[in-house]
């Protein structure tokens, strides 16, 4: 006879009774940011653009969005996405329909729902590294092995396609590019990009091609096609965070051509938030109808900070070195001679209030920081940089200490 829904019921629980626990690693980053974000003067690594203030965003709403914004009943929404919001993602594409993208609560539930739903114990992902450490490590906590493809300075940060072609293998799941990419600012050319497109279809792996920087090109001709366009193995992430300025939203999207993966994706967001911020579904939506004018913005805030970083690179050539990110909101210069970086993070955010994010928070050895350069307070920040290499020596490469 069948078993009773108790019993059912029963089992279950014994199951999830003598399951491991879902280890995962920390988020060192966050937990860099936990410690600092709110209590220094200026965060000279944060890899969002100058969040936009909200009367400002408003004032963006044309009629039928203003009247949606008025009227707002604030209970829960469609567990894939509000349909308006859908449509103006899917319009960022060349390919995608709104029903193939799932709205998340940030680009961060996005990585782990399709991740967690992507990937299991037999599993096996590329990732490029050094970079976001979720793109990894929630890989590893579904029990997956994780080969890392590691992005070299001296490489110009580039991919290397020939050494990923290697790290494929049959039981290769899927592929995970973040590009343009954060900490280093790299972005592929159009002939790297289409060998890993080739390389995911030939491969059978899906391309995770986190894009949350798109747009955010130095030279908008440089910008590539997105990863759900190219390919019907790509899964296209994307943010409100970075490119269109707006963190506090915490409004990300997947897009795909693969319906059957999303249809498995938003199962899992059933266990996260169910749905998204009604709020914010309405203000993101105001934001992607005014693309234009919202990345106008992001871009000049970039494009002004870039001059001051420049300017800072070439007068201090003993001090400090990066290669010019290609794209995004974030660079990874090295800091030269003999002081830790850690050691001169920690003494320079005690010293003059600028927080810099350290490599060792991504796992690398190297003597590298991430710069972020998309807030309005860069030139002071950048003064104030430079005041503590004058006072601690700058031929010392900084700290005295
Ligand atoms: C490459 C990359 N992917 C995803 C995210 C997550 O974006 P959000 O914090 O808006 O969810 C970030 C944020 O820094 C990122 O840099």
């Amino acid at each position: 006879m069948a078993a009773g829904y108790a019993e059912r019921v029963g089992r279950a629980a014994a199951r999830v009774a003598h399951h491991d626990p879902v280890h995962i690693a920390d988020f060192e980053l966050e937990r860099y940011f936990a410690r600092w974000e709110f209590a220094v003067e200026h965060l000279l690594c944060a890899s969002d653009v100058e969040g936009y203030p909200m009367a400002d965003v408003l004032a963006l709403a044309d009629d039928e969005m203003h009247e949606r914004w008025a009227g707002l009943r604030l209970g829960y929404t469609e567990s894939a996405g509000e349909p308006l919001l859908r449509h103006e993602i899917a319009s960022l594409y060349t390919t995608i329909e709104p029903d193939e993208v799932l709205v998340f609560a940030g680009a961060e539930e996005g990585i782990f729902c399709l991740m967690t739903t992507l990937l299991g114990a037999d599993d096996h992902a590329v990732v490029t590294w050094p970079g976001y450490q979720s793109l990894y490590d929630v890989a590893r906590a579904n029990g997956a092995e994780v080969t890392l493809h590691e992005l070299r300075e001296v490489d110009g940060w580039a991919i290397d396609l020939d050494v990923l072609r290697r790290q494929v293998r049959p039981s290769t799941k899927v592929i995970v590019v973040n590009a343009p990419h954060n900490p280093t600012g790299m972005l592929p050319d159009r002939a790297t990009w289409d060998g890993l497109v080739a390389l995911a279809e030939e491969s059978g792996a899906y391309l995770f091609a986190d894009e949350v920087y798109r747009f955010l090109e130095a030279d908008p001709t440089d910008r590539l096609p997105a990863g759900a366009d190219v390919t019907t193995r790509g899964i296209s992430l994307g943010v409100m965070s970075k490119s269109f300025a707006l963190a506090g939203l915490r409004i990300g999207w997947v897009a795909s051509h693969d319906r059957a993966l999303l249809e498995q994706a938003v199962r899992m967001k059933d266990y996260t938030t169910i749905c998204s911020s009604a709020p914010s579904e309405v203000l993101s939506t105001i934001a992607l109808r005014a693309r234009d004018r919202v990345i106008a913005r992001s871009r000049a805030i970039v494009d002004a900070n870039l001059v001051v970083l420049d300017r800072l690179f070439a007068d201090r050539p003993d001090v400090l070195r990066w290669v010019r990110p290609r794209a995004g909101s974030v660079g990874f210069p090295r800091l030269l001679g003999d002081v830790p970086i850690d050691r001169f993070a920690a003494d320079l955010v005690e010293a003059a209030g600028v927080l810099l994010l350290p490599g060792s928070r991504f796992g690398h050895p190297g003597n590298h920081f991430r710069i972020g350069f998309g807030r309005v307070d860069l030139p002071l920040a950048v003064a104030r940089l430079e005041g503590y290499l004058d006072r601690v020596g700058a031929a010392s490469g900084g700290a005295t200490t």
